[in-house]
């Protein structure tokens, strides 16, 4: 006899497609949120996301990784009195009761095209590509936008001064989602600055790391060769069997 799935196993399943496939009579404590101005009756327990896709919504943008990752999914929200514009990405935060929820896809923002190689090496560089940089009055909004809990008007400082080891660390988990830019009251674009700023110290600030030269080297070679081949030439079925059974580093 096939094995009634459980609620929970129901549950994490509509996190895969729309369609919920969820009895309301198996829920037991639900809550109210506003998707763009309607209300939906909704599962407690559910992510923003899972919600969305259970009052019917189906998501051909503003979605990825759904595990947090890609920055696809950034949301603004207001909470029933709160004056507080909240935001956070969908696929990591719980809906609660009386929510107003708005997803946002990807805002526009001007990215700078430069040649890595072709750059100086000092502050003049993102001030170059990014003079909006200045215009930063320290509000710390970008910082409290940041569902990736990043100090980032701190790295906009360092950009400022130049100090680009200093944003490549602080910038190191950003997952490029845009909420900070749109907050930011002086227009900057905190992620692309951060970015060109670890370009530029992956490129000038760090040494080429020997293993990874002579790893180059017996690529060149043609040390990999029948590797790359043998993966190139394999079935999906072949490729599920190697990364299955794949060599993994111990915890
Ligand atoms: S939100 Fe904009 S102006 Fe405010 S601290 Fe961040 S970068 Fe500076
Ligand atoms: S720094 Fe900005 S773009 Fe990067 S994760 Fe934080 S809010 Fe998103
Ligand atoms: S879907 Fe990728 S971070 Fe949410």
């Amino acid at each position: 006899m096939k094995k009634k799935k459980s609620i929970m196993d129901r549950i994490a399943d509509s996190s895969k497609s729309f369609t919920t496939g969820i009895d309301e009579k198996d829920i037991k404590y639900w809550v109210k949120i506003y998707i763009m101005g309607k209300a939906y009756k909704v599962p407690a327990g559910l992510t923003i996301m899972q919600a969305m896709e259970f009052a019917g919504y189906r998501f051909i943008r503003s979605a990825g990784c759904r595990a947090g990752f890609c920055g696809a999914c950034a949301t603004v929200y207001r909470k029933s009195g709160d004056y507080k514009l909240q935001t956070a990405m969908a696929c990591q935060t719980r809906v609660e009761d009386e929510m107003f929820l708005v997803q946002i896809p990807f805002s526009p923002a001007d990215k700078a095209i430069y040649d890595i190689n072709k750059e100086q090496y000092n502050v003049n560089v993102l001030l170059k590509h990014y003079p909006e940089l200045a215009r930063c009055v320290a509000c710390n909004t970008c910082t409290k936008s940041c569902p990736q809990d990043l100090e980032v008007m701190d790295y906009i400082q360092d950009a400022i001064r130049g100090d680009f080891e200093a944003i490549a660390d602080k910038s190191f988990d950003c997952i490029q989602c845009g909420l900070c830019a749109i907050r930011c009251p002086a227009e900057l674009i905190q992620y692309h600055i951060a970015q060109l700023a670890r370009r530029m110290y992956g490129r000038y600030g760090t040494q080429e790391p020997e293993h990874l030269k002579a790893r180059l080297k017996e690529m060149k070679k043609g040390k990999y060769k029948d590797g790359w081949d043998k993966f190139f030439k394999a079935t999906a079925k072949e490729l599920k069997k190697m990364y299955a059974e794949r060599e993994r580093e111990q915890d």
